[in-house]
C-alpha cells in the first residue's frame, strides 16, 4: 500500500470518528448540523472494563418506553419516523400534560423479562442496553425522585427494570441504562421541556439537573446490581460540569461500567458511531455501531422492513471487521411483547453465530481494512475468517494482496473430505476454490490458518469473477469536495456515505486498482444530482472513456461503458465530471464487472 493510499484511509477513518450523537433537532437541517458536536477521544479504558467490548461484539439495544403504547398511531392518524420521538412536532407534536396522561393507559402485562434475556442470549448477543429514561421523560422503573414512571403511573405496578436485572443475570448477560441526561420533554428545564413550573416558576437546566436527572442517575446506578454500560445519549448543549459530574457518579456507584460517547465532551469511555452506521473502513479504538431490526428504534406499527438473518450477519461481521462492536435494537410493543419477526431473525443469526463463533468473539479487525466483493474477514491472531455473503458462481474467492504463506483453507461446516481446499497464488492473488456443494445455507465461513500474523497490501483489487464496487469515501481527490454527508429518509432514520461534489474542471476521483485478470469490465457509477451529467472514466496512460447520463435527487447507478486493462498488474483509475451541474453531482461509487 503505497504512502498516499494510506493516508487517505487515516484521514476518511479518522472523519468517521468525529461524529457523535444528535441533540435538540427539530428538523433534518439541525439534526445534520448537531451530529458533529460530540468530539471524540480514543480511550483506553482498563482491562476488565474494556473486555465487555474486546470480547463480546455483539448487544441488543432495547427502545422501550411510553412511546411503545402509542406505536406511532395516534388519535388515528399515523406518524412516521423513530417511534420514541412521537412527541415532537415534527411527528404528533403532542402537549406535555396531554402525553403524560397516556400513562394511565399503559399496561404491558405481557412483557416477560426472562424471554427477552433468553432471546438476547440465543441471539449471540452478550449484554443489554434497555432505555430507563429517554427524551421523553418516562422512567421505565421505580423512580423515588420522580413520579413520572411505569410503576407510580400506570397500572402495571412492576418494575420491569428489576426484572430485566434479574434475568439478565440468570442468563449471564451484561446489564445496561440508555439515560436521556439532556433531553427531557417533560421535565421543568429539562432540554427542549417546559420551560417553568406548574406554579410558573421559571426554571433552568440546573433545576431539571438537580430534581430529576442526577438523582435518577443515582437510582440507576445504585438500585439494578452490577451494571455493565450507562448509555447517554444527545448531549446537545449541556453544560461541561454536569457531564463530568454524571460520569464520576457511574464510575463511582459502578466501577466497571462504561458510559457511552455520547456523554458529550468527550467524557465518555469509548465512541459511538451515528445512528445506523457501519462504517467502510477500520476505525481504530472502542467504538460501537448502533443499528435496528427494522427502520424504527421504538415501535412502531407499520414498521415491517426487517433485516434479515443475513442482513444482520452481514452488519456484525462488517462492524466486527472494522475493528468495532455491533449493538442491535428491538422495540418492543406497549403490551410488552417482542415483534414476532425481530424474534425470528435474531434467532437464526444467532443460530449462525453458535456454529461459528469464533468469527465474532475476541477477533481483531480486518487486515484488508475493508469489505471485499464476496465478502468480509475477521481475525484472530493468525486465523483469518473468510465470510461469503455473495458466493461467486465460478466457485472461487480471491484475495487480494495477501503476503502472508497459507498452511490450509477449510470451509468450515462441510464435510471433511470436501472441508480442505484448493488454494493457488499468482500475482499476489490468492485464489481459494470452493467446493461445488456448500453445506452452510445462510453464511458460508473459509477458515484460512497463516503462518504468522497477516501481512496485507490493503488496496483495491479489481475481483475477476463478482463486480467489485469501490466507494468514493476510498478515492484520492482533486479540484472537488470529498466529505461525509448525512441525512434523514424517514424522520429520524439516518442515512451516510461520503461524496465527491462541487466538481471543478479538470477535478478527479482516483483509486489504484489491482487487476488480475486482462480484458474488458463494464463501469458503472452511483451519483446523484441535477439534470443530465456527463461523467468521464480514465485509465492514467491508457484508455478514456465518457457517456452522459440523467441523474436523480437520490443516489442511483448508471452505466458508463466498457473500459480495458491490457494486462495484470496497477493501474491508477479516475472519474471526471465533464459537463452538467458539476457543483451538484455527487459521486458515492463506482463499479467495475468483468465483461470479456
Ligand atoms: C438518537 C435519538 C434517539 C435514539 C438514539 C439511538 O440519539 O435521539 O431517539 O435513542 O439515537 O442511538
Amino acid at each position: 500500500m503505497d504512502m498516499m493510499r494510506r493516508s487517505t484511509l487515516a484521514r476518511i477513518a479518522s472523519a468517521v470518528l468525529v461524529i457523535g450523537g444528535i441533540m435538540q433537532p427539530t428538523s433534518a437541517r439541525e439534526m445534520d448540523k448537531m451530529w458533529g458536536e460530540q468530539v471524540m477521544k480514543l480511550k483506553a479504558t482498563d482491562a476488565e472494563r474494556g473486555q465487555l467490548f474486546e470480547e463480546g461484539n455483539y448487544a441488543m439495544f432495547i427502545h422501550w418506553g411510553l412511546y411503545s403504547h402509542i406505536g406511532n398511531l395516534y388519535k388515528g392518524k399515523s406518524y412516521y419516523g423513530i417511534g420514541e420521538w412521537i412527541m415532537n412536532r415534527n411527528m404528533a407534536g403532542i402537549p406535555v400534560d396531554e402525553y403524560k396522561a397516556l400513562a394511565k393507559e399503559f399496561n404491558p402485562t405481557d412483557f416477560d423479562a426472562d424471554a427477552i434475556a433468553k432471546l438476547a442470549k440465543d441471539a449471540g448477543m452478550k449484554y443489554i442496553v434497555i432505555t430507563s429514561k429517554h427524551h421523553d421523560g418516562f422512567a421505565m422503573y421505580h423512580s423515588k425522585v420522580n413520579e413520572f414512571n411505569i410503576v407510580d403511573a400506570t397500572p402495571f405496578d412492576r418494575d420491569p427494570m428489576k426484572e430485566l436485572a434479574h434475568a439478565c443475570k440468570k442468563h449471564g448477560l451484561g446489564l445496561g441504562f440508555y439515560y436521556s441526561h439532556n433531553q427531557d420533554w417533560t421535565f421543568p428545564g429539562g432540554g427542549n421541556g417546559p420551560k417553568q413550573t406548574a406554579d410558573g416558576t421559571k426554571v433552568d437546566f440546573k433545576y431539571y439537573y438537580e430534581n430529576k436527572c442526577r438523582p435518577q442517575v443515582e437510582e440507576i446506578t445504585t438500585q439494578y446490581g452490577p451494571i455493565a454500560i450507562v448509555w447517554f445519549d444527545t448531549p446537545g448543549r449541556i453544560p461541561r460540569e454536569y457531564v463530568e459530574e454524571l460520569v464520576d457518579i457511574v464510575h463511582k456507584n459502578q466501577p466497571n461500567a462504561l458510559v457511552s460517547g455520547r456523554a458529550g465532551y468527550g467524557l465518555g469511555d469509548y465512541q459511538t458511531l451515528g445512528d445506523m452506521e457501519v462504517p467502510n473502513a477500520n476505525v481504530e479504538g472502542i467504538w460501537e455501531t448502533v443499528d435496528t431490526t427494522n427502520d424504527s428504534w421504538a415501535y412502531a406499527w407499520y414498521d415491517n422492513y426487517w433485516k434479515t438473518p443475513e442482513d444482520v450477519l452481514h452488519r456484525l461481521v462488517a462492524c466486527v471487521g472494522r475493528g468495532g462492536t455491533y449493538m442491535l435494537n428491538i422495540g418492543p410493543k406497549g403490551d410488552g411483547t417482542v415483534p414476532e419477526l425481530a424474534v425470528r431473525t435474531l434467532r437464526k443469526a444467532g443460530q449462525w453465530i453458535k456454529r461459528y463463533p469464533q468469527v465474532v468473539y475476541g477477533t481483531d479487525a480486518s487486515p484488508w481494512q475493508h469489505a471485499l466483493p464476496w465478502g468480509d474477514v475477521t481475525m484472530r491472531d493468525t486465523t483469518l475468517s473468510l465470510c461469503v455473503f455473495n458466493t461467486p458462481l465460478e466457485g472461487a474467492l480471491y484475495l487480494p494482496g495477501l503476503k502472508t504463506e497459507i498452511k490450509s483453507a477449510r470451509l468450515l461446516g462441510q464435510r471433511r473430505r470436501q472441508a480442505k481446499l484448493k488454494v493457488q497464488r499468482r500475482d499476489g492473488w490468492t485464489k481459494i476454490q470452493l467446493p461445488a456443494r456448500i453445506s452452510e445455507k445462510l453464511v458460508p465461513v473459509v477458515q484460512v490458518e497463516l503462518e504468522s500474523r497477516p501481512d496485507v497490501d490493503p488496496g483495491w483489487g479489481i475481483d475477476p469473477s463478482l463486480e467489485t464496487t469501490i466507494l468514493a469515501q476510498f478515492a484520492t481527490v482533486t479540484g472537488a469536495k470529498q466529505e461525509t454527508r448525512r441525512w434523514m429518509e424517514k424522520f429520524g432514520e439516518w442515512k451516510h456515505v461520503v461524496r465527491v461534489w462541487q466538481w471543478e474542471q479538470g477535478g478527479k476521483a482516483s483509486w489504484e486498482v489491482n487487476v488480475l485478470q486482462p480484458g474488458y469490465y463494464n463501469v458503472d457509477l452511483t451519483y446523484n444530482g441535477k439534470g443530465r451529467i456527463v461523467w468521464g472514466v480514465d485509465v492514467e496512460g491508457g484508455q478514456h472513456i465518457q457517456n452522459q447520463q440523467n441523474s436523480s435527487h437520490n443516489y442511483q447507478r448508471f452505466p458508463i461503458g466498457w473500459i480495458n486493462f491490457p494486462g495484470p498488474g496497477k493501474y491508477t483509475v479516475s472519474v471526471s465530471c465533464l459537463e452538467g451541474d458539476l457543483a451538484e453531482a455527487s459521486l458515492k461509487a463506482i463499479h467495475f464487472t468483468f465483461v470479456d
